[in-house]
């Protein structure tokens, strides 16, 4: 059927067309992160957990969370600073026998409830990853994955502490519209974090960078993926996503208070983040 007269509107088919980029990604998704960043989107992802720096018991919603990097990192990050927590309070027990420090560890680690991360993703392939690597690093609890889109999230209202939505946001149709989202299933008080590709501002890393995102990557894709098609679109995309001061503004606009962003490698990727009031 030709494509422009099958019913769909522009907005439907662009998101149609993206579901199969992510699709056909999926198994390689992870190996390629590494292979086009170099690693580097680790540290970018290291970085947002530092800032954010989450406490025990939070919950957390990881929208277009993909394979789970996000969540992944929260639940380790919690869960080492309960435990820290854990030992602090143990050590400073007066009570001398070890079977009293025993049950009061015990008992503290109910006071210190454990987090909570729902990775969600509109593409079941990629949760499917997710899956397989939470089986295969034995992550059983705290952990759940749920297909939904970002415009339209399968939430209550008020439901989250923390909301991320890591190198998701540019490949949302209605970018405003998510934002809505985000802030609806934030309770007051919650927090929203965005890493996403941004502009260079130096002009010389400008250069090399769009050298080698359009020259390597689609490469790339073609020897590790297979898919040349695939990175192409995903480099196009990073280009056609707004600058930091203009998607600070959309934050505000829809109605987030404190937003601000840093910039990572020079601008290559921004960290946004901003509060529900
Ligand atoms: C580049 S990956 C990022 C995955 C993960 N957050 C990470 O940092 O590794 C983008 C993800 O966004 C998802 N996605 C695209 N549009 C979406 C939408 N409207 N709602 C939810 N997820 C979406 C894709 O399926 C894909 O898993």
């Amino acid at each position: 059927m030709d494509g422009w007269m099958d019913g769909r509107t522009g907005g439907e088919r662009e998101r149609d067309g993206l579901y199969k980029v992510f699709e056909s990604v999926a198994q390689k998704y992870d190996v390629m992160n590494d292979a086009m960043s170099l690693g580097i989107h680790r540290l970018w992802k290291d970085t947002l957990l530092r800032v954010m720096n989450p406490q025990p018991g939070l919950r957390l919603l990881d929208t277009a969370g993909g394979t789970g990097d996000i969540s992944f990192r929260f639940l380790n990050y919690t869960r080492s600073v309960r435990d820290r927590q854990l030992r602090r309070r143990a050590r400073a027990n007066q009570t001398p026998s070890w079977q009293d420090i025993s049950s009061g560890y015990g008992s503290e680690r109910v006071e210190l409830p454990e987090s909570h991360a729902v990775v969600c993703d509109i593409n079941k392939e990629m949760l499917k990853v997710g899956k397989e690597r939470a089986e295969n690093a034995g992550v059983t609890s705290g952990l759940s994955w749920v297909v939904g889109d970002a415009e339209e999230l399968p939430f209550d209202d008020d439901k989250f502490d923390l909301y991320t939505i890591a190198f998701g946001i540019r490949n949302v149709t209605h970018i405003e519209q998510a934002l809505q989202e985000a802030l609806r299933v934030l309770r007051p008080g919650g927090r929203f974090l965005c890493l996403e590709f941004s502009k260079v501002s130096n002009p010389l890393l400008s250069r090399l960078y769009d050298a080698y995102s359009f020259q390597m990557i689609p490469v790339l894709g073609e020897v590790i993926a297979g898919d040349w098609k695939s990175y192409q679109y995903l480099v196009e995309s990073i280009r056609k996503f707004p600058d930091q001061e203009t998607f600070k503004e959309m934050i505000e606009d829809v109605g987030f208070a404190r937003a601000q962003y840093t910039n990572l490698s020079g601008g290559i990727v921004a960290l946004h983040s901003g509060f529900k009031l």
